[in-house]
């Protein structure tokens, strides 16, 4: 086989440019030369704004439960088996970043179902930092690099989350033993979000999505994590990719807690609060079927730099919730994917749903894919175009809403505090040992901090979520040996 140009000629030479006599200038008639440096150049799309870091893999989810009552989502029928991509990765670390860095890890789920792709885009972890999306930016931007040095700073880390107390439940599992997870099989996934589910008869349901690992649950202790950092920055990268190439192939147990769509109404807290947990006394784990990762990817860029998940991809049985967080990343993520991957992303193979497209959506950069010219490009028409279906959509999607426009985050209900739910992890969920392990991990991490007034209200953030927590922080805390008065 021999090497050609991209547009498929013979090339001459694989090691020698076209110059003028043995040692001489080079000449732009060398297309190949040319084309081979400007393609080199164009090699990389931007990162990920977040998520940079990370790696995934092929495999199946298998539904071995009867949920049809809850949703009529092909994908979750008895019995049905779907292809899918994961993705794990950290949140604010950049493509080369270790993967043992504290931080939360995206679990993010592409299922290539008979009604269109399903893309369910969760953490290792039940709740997030933030409780409206307009928080976003500056909170990632809090948490990435200064702007004169470049250097990550746990002042502008404590800065944000002190002045945030919604982040308390987070930022509790992040301090604690699930913030260094051993492998990602070694971690469970959420949902995180309230969903909607909806059956064949229309009624409709709140649900929370738990995948559980079969793996057991396993962390890395902070000195492991920060040893690996430097000796194996791809460590989980490695971990998933190695496993699956021995046949060891990773699964998790997928279950849902389930919430009638009347109890949101009259619930003891917001049900659709992303800084909250349902607790399984009030609403059970059910469980639904099984994933399983068996398949490498056979080319990183391909398949897991250009795979675009978004929380918008919804099949029928399936949809959106009030959860505020959940409505900007709908927008968010297809606005990201436009501009990351391109206009057309989503007629790549691996985001390419296995269910015929049939949409009026045409052109742009890159477009591939075209329908036969007697095909009209609009609708309504009268030549037989595509027409939307109510009844194969599910039309039931919504919920009640009412009320004038406002920018609030009050609500009705009595519980809902930002300390309640992470002074339960801490006293009810963690043992002595965990508790040790989450001092040590605060202390360190605040211990990093370098303006007084800032470390001052992570004493105070600690102490108001738990007052044994907060003080055992202070005590632990060495006397800041350069204190500074502003981030740069
Ligand atoms: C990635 C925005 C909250 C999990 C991303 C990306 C954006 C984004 C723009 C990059 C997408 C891409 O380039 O492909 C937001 C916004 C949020 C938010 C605006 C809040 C309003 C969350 C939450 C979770 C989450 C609450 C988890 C429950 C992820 C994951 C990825 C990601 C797992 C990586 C997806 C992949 O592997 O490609 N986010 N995010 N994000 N986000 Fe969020």
């Amino acid at each position: 086989m021999h090497t050609t140009t991209n547009s498929g000629a013979p090339v001459a030479s694989d090691q020698h440019s076209q110059s003028v006599g043995a040692d001489g200038a080079i000449v732009l008639t060398d297309h190949y030369l040319v084309e081979k440096l400007a393609q080199f150049n164009r090699e990389r799309v931007p990162e990920r704004v977040v998520h940079a870091k990370g790696g995934g893999a092929f495999g199946r989810f298998e539904t071995t439960a009867d949920v049809s009552r809850y949703t009529r989502a092909a994908l979750f029928q008895p019995g049905t088996t779907t292809r899918l991509l994961a993705r794990f990765s950290t949140v604010a670390g950049e493509q080369g970043s270790p993967d043992t860095w504290r931080d939360p890890r995206g679990f993010a789920l592409k299922f290539y179902t008979s009604e269109g792709n399903y893309d369910l885009v969760g953490n290792n972890t039940p709740v997030f930092f933030i409780k409206d999306g307009i928080k976003f930016p500056d909170f990632i931007r809090s948490q990435k690099r200064l702007p004169g040095s470049h250097l990550r700073d746990h002042d502008m880390q404590w800065d944000f989350w002190t002045h945030q107390p919604e982040s308390s439940h987070q930022v509790t599992w992040l301090m604690g033993d699930r913030g260094l997870p051993r492998s990602w099989r070694f971690m469970d996934g959420f949902g995180s979000h309230t969903y909607q589910w909806i059956n064949a008869e229309g009624e409709r349901f709140w649900v929370k999505y738990h995948f559980r690992t079969d793996q057991g649950n396993d962390f890395l202790p902070q000195a492991d994590a920060d040893q690996l950092a430097g000796s194996d920055a791809d460590h989980h990268i490695r971990d998933l990719y190695e496993a699956i190439d021995r046949g060891e192939h990773p699964t998790w147990t997928l279950s849902v807690q389930v919430m009638p769509y009347e109890d949101a109404k009259t619930y003891r807290f917001n049900p659709f609060d992303l800084t909250k947990v349902w607790p399984k006394s009030d609403y059970p784990l059910i469980e639904v079927g099984r994933m399983t990762l068996d398949e490498n990817p056979a080319n990183y860029f391909a398949e897991i730099e250009q795979a675009t998940f978004a929380p918008s991809n919804f099949v029928p049985g399936i949809a959106a919730s009030p959860d505020k967080m959940l409505q900007a990343r709908i927008f968010s993520y297809a606005d990201a994917h436009r501009y990351r991957v391109g206009t057309n992303h989503a007629e790549i193979p691996v985001n390419r749903p296995v269910a015929p497209v049939d949409s009026y959506s045409k052109d742009g950069q890159q477009r591939h894919t075209f329908h036969d010219p007697t095909r009209p490009v609009y609708a309504p028409n009268s030549f037989g175009g595509p027409h939307a279906d109510a009844a194969a959509h599910g039309d039931d999607r919504g919920w009640h809403s009412d009320g004038e426009l406002v920018r609030s985050a009050a609500t009705l209900h009595p519980e809902d505090d930002d300390v309640t739910q992470p002074r339960t992890l801490i006293r009810e969920v963690m043992d002595d040992a965990a508790r040790d392990r989450l001092v040590a991990n605060i202390t360190g991490h605040v211990g990093g901090t370098r303006i007084p007034a800032i470390r001052e209200r992570a004493i105070q953030y600690w102490k108001n979520i738990d007052e044994e927590i907060g003080a055992r922080v202070e005590a632990g805390l060495e006397p800041i040996a350069n204190p500074r008065e502003t981030l740069a």
